[in-house]
């Protein structure tokens, strides 16, 4: 376990030294690693075996907001398997503060942690993922998430502060508009939730232009105009 800084404006943010850290970007291959987790050592890439990965990054073991977020995730868990996503989740703590919140948060909430917690003491993870943010907070990782498909590549990334819990129905709807955009080549729209319209790709040429025209005209389709066109799937 460790203390977390409470805010920007504490000393241990504002006289973070810089780290060696990498910033993988959306589209990038997700960083493989080897870890200790609650459910043993593992391989991230092994361990994924094909599906959809989640990994997240909580500040530290026992405390508040964490308890609620990873709860939450437990409690949704089987939402997430229904889109044949795995979760997985680190933070720089030992695997024995692990085991042992893992074993509170049952007692005092009645959740079991389905998923893995990787235990990041050398913040290996952290730093191959860009999850410490020293002007955040010198000592703990900043709440990411990095939503990876099959094949190992990052396909969206969201990250939020220490004093900010995060919004699962937000974190599956982006689960459900990445696979419903690889599935339908389309592109979700503003505040989209899955059975919503999805947005028909612009038309490149004067050809694709009329040919929009016309397609527009089938029903479950609203254009707006040639360049913004609406369908039902
Ligand atoms: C929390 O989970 O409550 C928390 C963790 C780190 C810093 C601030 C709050």
């Amino acid at each position: 376990m460790c203390t977390p800084g409470m805010s920007k404006s504490s000393p241990a943010a504002t006289e973070a030294a810089p780290q060696p850290t990498s910033m993988p970007r959306i589209g990038d291959p997700a960083p493989d690693f080897r870890a200790m987790t609650t459910h043993g050592e593992l391989t991230f890439r092994e361990w994924a075996g094909g599906k959809w990965t989640l990994l997240f990054s909580h500040p530290a073991d026992f405390t508040p907001v964490c308890s609620t977020e990873l709860t939450e995730l437990a409690k949704r868990n089987a939402e997430f398997e229904a889109r044949n996503f795995k979760l997985i989740g680190v933070s720089i703590d030992s695997i024995h503060s692990h085991l042992a919140w893992v074993e509170n948060l049952t007692k005092i909430l009645g959740v079991e942690l389905p998923y893995p917690l990787i235990a990041d003491t050398d913040k290996k993870v952290a730093q191959l993922y860009g999850m410490m943010h020293p002007g955040e907070s010198a000592t703990v990782t900043v709440r990411a998430l990095f939503f990876i498909d099959p094949k190992g590549t990052i396909r969206a990334i969201i990250y939020y502060p220490l004093n900010v819990g995060r919004n699962i129905d937000e974190v599956l709807r982006v689960v459900d508009a990445l696979q419903t955009t690889d599935a339908n080549a389309c592109a979700c729209p503003v505040n989209w939730k899955k059975g919503d319209k999805v947005i028909v790709p612009p038309p490149k040429s004067m050809k694709e232009v009329k040919a929009r025209k016309e397609l527009a005209k089938q029903p479950g389709h609203e254009q707006l105009d040639f360049y913004l066109t609406k369908k039902s799937l």
